[in-house]
């Protein structure tokens, strides 16, 4: 045959392949709302940046009448291309071609383009919409779960993981997302769980739809398996390249340089917060004037909300921000926020980010519940991950700073580089109240009016320690600030420890308590 016959004969081929599992399934896909594999990869990709590999994989399995099915791409997308210029390995699951099921062949594109995402140290982003492992292949399908996990664990920490949940992604499916550094859902599209509702009704007898067991909004808010939630898959794909353009490309390198800009949102800081410490505000208004331009990608945004974490650019550069949200649960470390912090510390420590903790609060979350669902080991998270993270670490305390939070908040105690205060903090043990409850007992037992008693205690607490001064006399904070200076001593804090070196003792690895 003549080359140009080849050549038609390639295009031919391709085009077959290329439609997936045929008009019938992709209008059943659109049907639920869903794009196809294909037009999600170019959604998120710069136009005409994608270019495709192993299209004409086919399986190998003989059994169960898969000798007589040619699977388009064995159900998955593969390919490299890239978003707002930075280099991107991808792939999509195609649930057109029997319901994006995987099996080996499968499995094995998607682990070439991880294996070619580490080699080029560039971030992988995996799309999911898939019945889970193919039935029909068995051990086959189990052998690739476990080959992807293994290469998710191993790019860990090296190249950014993202996770991109559209379909479902049911049984095994779950751990690849799980073990990846973000995941993204959408409403009415997203659906996580490891047993379907049907295998939960006949062993448990409970009824249960798919949405209310693992859809978008019970992993964005309940479970913290999802950071970020959109309304539609479009708004998705503008969260991930948002997302890209805060991380860097892999971790010996820096997120890129954007011009610096003042912050847009123009309010006086000082009138953000309340001067009755009891009284809530929102953290993220704080944010907002610190921060250049006054943009912040907010992670796990409605998961654990007593804390807030996300990024966003100071004079150019990105930075981590973890901020206590006096506006739920007056902004307590709990088991949830604990988890939340510490994994995107832990995030912004692989990735050479810096971070910036905003502290205003009163502790760890007392109560049974919390006890039992394991405060201290969780919290413990938190400890480790501000001890072990060696990028520039500053602290700013807004206003509370009481007892284990005062610690965890990253303390000077836990290698913090510059502490922070404004003259309107309280750096105590424990608040006023419970602490004059406590060593005044005695007093306020005896007094005739204990109230007046109680009251009086209290303020000779508050007086004694409820401000930043203690903590400066002794050099536990490096400066009492006036609000208005905190961008520009952020902004210092960072430019002069850019080059920070921090070593660690050597060691195979820590044993974080997971
Ligand atoms: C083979 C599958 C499949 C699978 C779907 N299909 N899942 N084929 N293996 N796991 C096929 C269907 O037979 C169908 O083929 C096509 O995909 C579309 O599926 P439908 O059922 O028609 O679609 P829908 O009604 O939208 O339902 C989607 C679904 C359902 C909810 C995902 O298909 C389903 O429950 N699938 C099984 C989910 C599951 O139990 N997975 C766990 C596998 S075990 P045709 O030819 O009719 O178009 C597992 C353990 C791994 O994952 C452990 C690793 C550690």
């Amino acid at each position: 045959m003549s080359l140009k016959k080849n050549i038609l004969a390639l295009r031919e081929k391709k085009a077959i392949v290329q439609k997936g599992g045929g008009d019938e399934a992709i209008e059943k896909q659109v049907a639920m709302g869903k794009l196809t594999a294909r037009d999600r990869i170019l959604a998120i990709l710069d136009k005409n940046s994608f270019h495709e590999y192993d299209l004409f994989v086919v399986h190998e399995e003989r059994n169960f009448g898969m000798d007589k099915k040619v699977l388009a791409g064995d159900g998955v997308i593969t390919g490299t291309g890239t978003v707002y210029g930075a280099p991107i390995c991808i792939y999509a699951q195609d649930f057109t071609v029997m319901g994006g099921s995987l099996g080996l062949k499968h499995a094995r594109k998607i682990t070439k383009i991880m294996d070619l995402a580490l080699k080029l140290q560039v971030p992988c982003i995996g799309i999911n919409d898939s019945g889970g492992a193919r039935i029909q292949e068995g051990i086959g399908a189990l052998a690739g779960y476990g080959e992807i996990f293994y290469r998710n664990t191993m790019a860990s920490g090296v190249i950014p993981q993202i996770s991109v949940i559209l379909g479902p992604c049911a049984g095994g499916a779950v751990y690849s997302p799980a073990l990846t550094d973000f995941v993204f859902v959408v409403e009415n599209i997203s659906k996580m769980f490891i047993t379907g509702p049907n295998v939960i009704e006949s062993v448990l007898g409970e009824k249960i739809s798919q949405e209310d067991l693992g859809g978008a909004r019970v992993h964005a808010e309940i479970t913290g398996n999802a950071h970020f939630y959109a309304s539609s898959e479009q708004e998705c794909f503008e969260q991930i390249k948002q997302l890209i353009r805060f991380i860097p490309w892999n971790n010996t390198q820096k997120a890129k340089s954007f011009e610096p800009k003042p912050p847009k949102v123009k309010k006086n800081i000082e009138n953000i917060i309340p001067s009755d410490p009891k009284q809530p505000y929102d953290v993220r208004e704080v944010i907002s004037v610190l921060v250049d331009d006054s943009e912040f990608l907010e992670i796990h945004e409605l998961f654990a909300q007593n804390i807030v974490v996300g990024f966003g650019r100071m004079n150019g550069e990105t930075v981590g921000f973890v901020a206590n949200q006096p506006m739920y649960l007056a902004g307590v470390l709990d088991c949830d926020s604990s988890d939340k912090a510490a994994r995107f510390i832990r995030y912004c420590d692989a990735f050479n980010i810096p971070i910036v903790t905003l502290e205003d609060m009163p502790g760890y979350l007392p109560g049974v519940d919390q006890e039992h669902a394991g405060v201290i080991r969780h919290g413990a998270k938190v400890l480790y991950a501000y001890s072990e993270a060696t990028v520039p670490k500053i602290t700013v305390i807004l206003r509370k700073a009481y007892g284990g939070g005062y610690i965890a908040m990253n303390s000077r105690h836990l290698g913090a580089d510059f502490v922070f205060s404004w003259p309107s903090a309280e750096i105590a043990v424990m608040g006023p109240e419970g602490a004059a409850n406590i060593i005044f007992k005695k007093e306020i037992m005896e007094a005739e009016d204990q109230d007046a008693m109680r009251q009086l205690k209290v303020q000779e607490y508050i007086d004694k320690f409820a401000n930043p001064y203690v903590a400066a006399s002794k050099g536990y904070i490096d400066g009492v600030i006036e609000p208005s200076e905190t961008r520009s001593i952020l902004l210092h804090a960072l430019a002069i420890s850019n080059k920070k070196i921090d070593d660690r003792p050597t060691k195979k690895h820590g044993i974080p308590p997971f």
